[in-house]
């Protein structure tokens, strides 16, 4: 696996949705097209493998947290997501999670579907993640947690629905903007 890191930014278009599917245990074992030629993977370098393998160090633990606490309840859940491409370059993500049962209500799989991310939801979830990020590595990931359960409750939000009303459409200007600006990088 590359560990470097790219200050890099790979533009996720309009359309493109990124799928993965893991087991109950987060080990992958399918990924569309769109999710391989974004992270820069083959399918069999993915598949197998722990879905922790494209995690971003910027991220943290935090979201994971309650993202996995959410899907093994069987609760979809909706997380903001920067991911690191096998060259070491970045791409944000909106993803909804989902779970699969088997005939006799057993977890059989995990599905996540990733979006792009409206650049007015980054404004918020940048500075947040990286405060998150911070207390994480002063006072561990409990203290991130306690810090984000506030933030949403003073806002009177569960993360769902702050990350629905952070992503609203993303305005058709923006999609080109970054479109060109990858052209010209
Ligand atoms: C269906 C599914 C999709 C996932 N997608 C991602 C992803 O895109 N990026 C990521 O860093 N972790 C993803 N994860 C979470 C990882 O399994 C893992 O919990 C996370 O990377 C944190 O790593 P850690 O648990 O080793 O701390 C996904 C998990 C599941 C079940």
């Amino acid at each position: 696996m590359n560990e470097n890191l790219l200050d890099k930014e790979i533009s996720i278009g309009s359309r493109d949705i990124l799928v993965t599917r893991t087991d109950h245990a987060g080990i992958i074992n399918y990924g569309n097209d769109a999710f391989l030629r974004i992270s820069g993977y083959s399918a069999n370098e993915t598949i197998g493998e722990n879905h922790n393998f494209i995690r971003h160090p910027d991220m943290p633990k935090v979201i994971f947290h309650l993202m996995w606490k959410s899907i093994k309840k069987r609760k979809n859940i909706t997380a903001i997501v920067k991911n690191r491409a096998k060259d070491g370059s970045y791409y944000w993500v909106i993803t909804d999670f989902k779970t699969q049962e088997d005939y006799s209500g057993a977890i059989k799989d995990h599905i996540a579907y990733r979006r792009a991310v409206s650049k007015s939801a980054l404004e918020v979830i940048e500075p947040l993640y990286k405060t998150l990020l911070k207390i994480e590595k002063e006072s561990g990931v409990n203290a991130s947690i306690i810090y984000l359960n506030r933030y949403l409750a003073e806002r009177e939000l569960d993360y769902n629905t702050f990350i629905a009303q952070l992503n609203k459409k993303i305005p058709f200007t923006e999609v080109w903007s970054k479109k060109i600006k990858t052209l010209f990088s």
